[in-house]
């Protein structure tokens, strides 16, 4: 049932719609429209409340119809569901004087309510078409919910574990992070932002919001330009350049300045030199954190530098909407920077086609039709397995045999359907998800017994339970341990000092592995962790993050060997929280580590290496890689092309899946470069027996370093390529640019 909706009588009056995409008709209407503006109705369109029962932060004051009916709401955060907002929708369009209808936000960042694996995982299957799928039903569900807007895709690169945002990033790898971050804007935005079924995608947290010191969330992010422009920036272009339409200030500061006044990065940056021109929305009460910030002293101050740093919409502040009028009045704020703010916002509800039709997103037959479907649950089920990473499995444990007589399963975690959900789940139910015994009850039926015992808590120094477990172990063929992390141990302001299993869960899978059992230990958790005590001990360990609503059976269908896992970490598992910063891209520094020689590198209490590298993740099978060629052993300046190829051969004796990767290091700069950065990297599936070349091509933008001035140039010398199945990776081969 389409809901009733209200027709010509509801027409405001500047009803001249025209179609969106058409830039020309799209200005000429937002003039016309802005014509009849007062300045509060202006001020208005740029502040955003939340939605009843959505509060991210400080208690801020919800929207409410009044408010709405005056004019004084542009967009809203976090309501949803395709009746609630079209009744919001309703009081916009009808009972406003110009009738200009809402944006409806929300943080749709892994699935609405089919809940997908946590981002950080799905950056983990190596494979950005599935991440655009994922992201693509996520906004068909958010948008049959009545949503116009995602906060999604974070692009924080992290090399900081111990924050609790991780999770919701692709990583610590700029290409990587680049690559995942334009799959997920399209997934989102789809080929038409005004289609019904896309959702307008926001770059977050514009920037640097991934360098927090000491990992406490949004503490300050001193870095050099250099490392600004090298890591952290590049996602955030690959997102525009894929059309993103909206971009999210940070809470921290860089270098002083906090984001949310950073007139030289979001204006000077983002729209002077990089052209973009959509919404640049605050954070969550970031406009008012400018005063704590100290840069502010009272909130017109605030809400006059972030206006003037190019901050759009003001997100529960209101602060735009109750100090600007007067400042603007007695002409301390410039009109003009209103106008241009007040033109962005018009101009996306514009694009999203609101003009033509604002009740779009108001069918809740359709909302039905496509919410948790089988496609849905398939897309989610195919992604979690994919995300999957092994990080050892010796004696070749899994996968498990399916006519087990009797399986242990062991953990805190086994049957918590929370943690399949993972956090950031905001239209997740606990009851839609499958749990681990789920799964495995499933895949198995009543062929093998189950042993269920839960052994220990997540958190918490209670051993009591471990007698249960051992003796369960003990009476068993097999043990699959589930253990990890709580969902709110992640995501925002969820920041560890430790990277250990909490509580007791460490001791609790080393008694168990005494035993002697084939024991399988399920991580389910949100970041790097420090598993190192388990190695050798533990014959095998699958990193399963936060999985989804259907988590449960992907689990199984890995366990049981359905399906191979394919992952690869997108971050480095540090030896101890002590290692950190520790990622693969570092640079060699001037007496690089060599346990021969006290004066370098290195820690006097652990190795230098990490527990297991970026990129590290097994299979079933095994690959080989030979025959490693670089197509010119010299190339021009002017020509920068390269082309590097590989032959990789399936050794084992079951199919698998291999991310290939290239990874590439230029030898002598003019600055110090890493030691070695991904590439390139392709999934590729062999047969036993079977190989095949992969192929990559290099062009400028793979060669190519930022010179003195911050301008991307290829300097003549010799560069080295590694490729293969993680960023340990020892096939090399070089080439050399030359000047002519
Ligand atoms: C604060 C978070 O930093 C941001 O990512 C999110 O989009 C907003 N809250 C709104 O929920």
């Amino acid at each position: 049932m389409t809901l009733a909706l209200p027709a010509a009588a509801a027409t405001p009056s500047h009803a001249v719609y025209s179609s969106a995409g058409d830039r020309a008709a799209e200005k000429a209407f937002v003039d016309a429209l802005m014509a009849k503006m007062t300045l509060e109705e202006k001020l208005g369109q740029l502040n955003q409340p939340r939605g009843l029962g959505s509060n991210t932060g400080p208690a801020a004051m919800a929207a409410d119809d009044a408010q709405i009916a005056a004019g004084a709401i542009g967009s809203i955060l976090g309501s949803h569901g395709a009746e609630r907002t079209c009744r919001l929708q309703r009081v916009a369009v009808e009972q406003s004087r110009l009738g200009i209808p809402l944006m409806f936000a929300s943080d749709v960042i892994h699935g609405h309510r089919t809940v997908f694996p946590v981002p950080l995982a799905e950056s983990a299957s190596f494979d950005p078409e599935e991440v655009r799928i994922a992201a693509r039903h996520a906004a068909v569900e958010a948008s049959a919910h009545g949503i116009h807007w995602t906060f999604a895709p974070m692009l924080d690169i992290s090399r900081e574990p111990r924050w609790g945002r991780v999770v919701e990033g692709a990583g610590e790898d700029p290409y990587l992070g680049s690559v995942m971050a334009a799959a997920r804007v399209r997934g989102f935005q789809g080929d038409d932002l005004a289609a019904p079924d896309t959702l307008l995608a926001t770059a977050k947290h514009f920037v640097a919001y991934g360098a927090a010191e000491g990992g406490r969330d949004y503490d300050v992010a001193d870095i050099s330009e250099r490392t600004l422009h090298e890591l952290h920036l590049p996602p955030f272009k690959a997102a525009l350049e894929a059309g993103a339409e909206s971009v999210m200030a940070s809470f921290n500061e860089v270098a002083g300045v906090p984001m949310h006044a950073h007139r030289g990065l979001i204006e000077g940056l983002l729209r002077e030199q990089w052209g973009w021109d959509g919404i640049l929305v605050s954070d969550y009460t970031g406009v008012m954190e400018l005063i704590p910030h100290g840069v502010a002293g009272d909130r017109e101050d605030a809400g006059r530098l972030a206006l003037a740093a190019g901050v759009d919409i003001d997100m529960v502040s209101e602060i735009y909407l109750k100090d600007l009028p007067a400042a603007v009045r007695e002409g301390r704020v410039p009109m003009a920077q209103v106008d241009a703010s007040v033109r962005r916002v018009l101009n996306a509800k514009f694009r999203l086609g609101l003009f033509d039709d604002p009740y779009r997103y108001c069918d809740v037959q359709r909302q039905e039709a496509l919410t948790l479907n089988p496609e849905q649950r398939a897309a989610a089920r195919r992604m979690a397995q994919k995300s999957f990473v092994l990080l050892e499995n010796d004696g070749d444990v899994l996968p498990l045999s399916k006519s087990l007589r009797t399986l242990a399963v062991i953990g805190p975690l086994a049957d918590n359907r929370h943690t399949m959900l993972g956090n950031w789940a905001v239209a997740g139910r606990v009851e839609d998800t499958v749990t681990p015994i789920e799964g495995l009850q499933a895949a198995l039926g009543d062929r093998t017994r189950l042993v269920v015992v839960k052994g220990a808590e997540i958190e918490g120094d209670d051993t009591s339970g471990f007698d249960e477990a051992v003796r369960a172990a003990q009476s068993a063929d097999a043990v699959v341990m589930f253990l990890g992390e709580h969902p709110e141990m992640s995501a925002e302001a969820n920041n560890r000092t430790s990277l250990d299993l909490p509580g007791v869960q460490q001791q609790l899978a080393l008694a168990v592995a005494a035993t002697g059992k084939p024991v399988v230990v399920v991580l389910l958790n949100g970041r790097p962790l420090s598993i190192g005590a388990l190695q050798g001990r533990v014959p095998a360990i699958l990193e399963a993050w936060y999985p989804g609503v259907e988590g449960g059976h992907a689990i199984s269908d890995v366990l049981f060997g359905d399906v191979a896992p394919s992952g690869k970490l997108p971050m480095t598992f540090p030896r101890n929280v002590g290692q950190v910063p520790i990622y693969y891209a570092h640079k060699n520094t001037g007496r690089p580590p060599r346990a021969e020689e006290k004066y370098t590198s290195k820690y006097i209490d652990v190795h230098w290496t990490p527990q297991y590298p970026f990129g590290h993740g097994l299979g079933y099978t095994t690959f080989g890689y030979d025959q490693l060629k670089v197509e010119r052993a010299k190339l021009a300046l002017a020509a920068p092309e390269q082309r590097v190829s590989v032959r990789v051969t399936n050794t084992g004796k079951r199919a698998g899946t291999e991310v290939v990767q290239l990874y590439l290091r230029d030898d002598v700069a003019s600055f110090t470069r890493p030691v070695r950065q991904l590439r390139g990297f392709e999934r590729v599936t062999l047969q036993p027996g079977e190989s095949k070349t992969v192929t990559f091509e290099l062009g400028f933008d793979d060669l190519s370093m930022l010179d003195a001035s911050l301008k991307p140039v290829i300097e003549p010398g010799t560069f080295t390529v590694f490729v293969g199945g993680s960023s340990s990776a020892t096939a090399e081969a070089g080439f050399e640019v030359t000047e002519q």
